[in-house]
């Protein structure tokens, strides 16, 4: 018998024994079905290719009754990688709390751009201004094992679930700190600086729809109209770069010309734009000297 059977659709018929395939059924209509699948991996740690195998396997009520909490609160709105605790990011896979923003695929068009100015051979001085999960840090630092990277959050549980990354991918060129944007590095210079800083306007509609809903308000909302933590990296990133060191930001889907703009002002030269896979201007940079 399973315990709490609320939330079983009316498809399917949940009476013992249950399979994977049958519970995989039940959520149909429910949630989105990769969501569906990315739950029951995560409840019985396994992987796609074992829940296709196995779809007659019948299953303990326990981890049914798990998948069914992890449906209810799915069908609530929390984001399936809160929910299963991780989320794959580049080529590696990043514990993630709600203390943290779910690394987002736009953002490792970042990394490529960044990886692009860090030389593989020399020694590289690299800073992640509001690193977050550690999914900017840990990459390039993984990739550039030469180089020395530093990543820096205002938010203690950031920094923790960060520095947690770090460990799991054995990564030891990094170090962290709690600080706002450059205050922790004064007198330090470096050849790369990247942002993912928040960049969405207070009162956007689009905090209230879905994964937003439940990342961290600090994660994201900016104030000036998005731009005012990308105006004050900016503002401030040529005292810390290195001569001919270039400084690389996300921004919001209109925010690119802000960014130039704000880039120029600065002093910046070789200035670039590039779109995100959905075609929008989603990451610029540019040289300083
Ligand atoms: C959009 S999230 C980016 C997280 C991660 N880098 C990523 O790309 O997935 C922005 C991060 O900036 C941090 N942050 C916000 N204001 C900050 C400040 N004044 N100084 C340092 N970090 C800040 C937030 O805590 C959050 O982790």
């Amino acid at each position: 018998m399973i315990g709490n059977n609320l939330l079983v659709s009316g498809h399917e018929d949940l009476s013992a024994p249950v399979t994977i395939g049958k519970l995989l059924r039940s959520a149909k209509g429910m949630i989105d079905h990769t969501d569906a699948h990315w739950l029951l991996q995560s409840v019985l740690n396994s992987n796609a290719a074992f829940l296709i195998a196995h779809a007659e396997q019948p299953l303990d009520a326990e981890l049914v009754d798990h998948f069914q909490q992890l449906l209810a609160r799915r069908v609530a709105g929390e984001p399936v990688a809160y929910l299963t605790g991780e989320r794959g990011f580049y080529d590696l896979m990043f514990e993630v709390t709600p203390d943290v923003l779910i690394p987002r695929p736009e953002t490792e068009l970042l990394v490529e751009l960044a990886l692009s100015k860090i030389s593989s051979v020399r020694q590289c001085r690299i800073l992640d201004l509001g690193t977050g999960s550690g999914a900017i840090a840990v990459t390039l630092a993984k990739h550039r094992p030469n180089s020395c990277v530093t990543a820096v959050d205002l938010s203690t549980g950031a920094l923790a679930v960060a520095k947690k990354n770090a460990k799991k991918h054995d990564v030891r060129n990094i170090n962290f700190i709690e600080a706002n944007w450059f205050s922790g590095v004064s007198g330090e210079k470096f050849d790369v600086i990247v942002a993912n800083p928040p960049y969405i306007a207070e009162g956007d509609s689009h905090l209230q729809e879905g994964d937003l809903r439940f990342e961290p308000l600090g994660a994201l909302v900016a104030q000036n109209n998005g731009l005012s933590c990308i105006t004050s990296i900016i503002a401030q990133a040529s005292g810390y770069l290195e001569p001919s060191g270039w400084l690389v930001l996300e921004h919001g889907y209109d925010q690119a010309d802000a960014c130039r703009e704000l880039l120029e002002k600065a002093g910046f030269t070789h200035l670039f734009t590039r779109p995100d896979l959905a075609g929008v201007d989603r990451v610029t940079g540019g040289r300083y000297g």
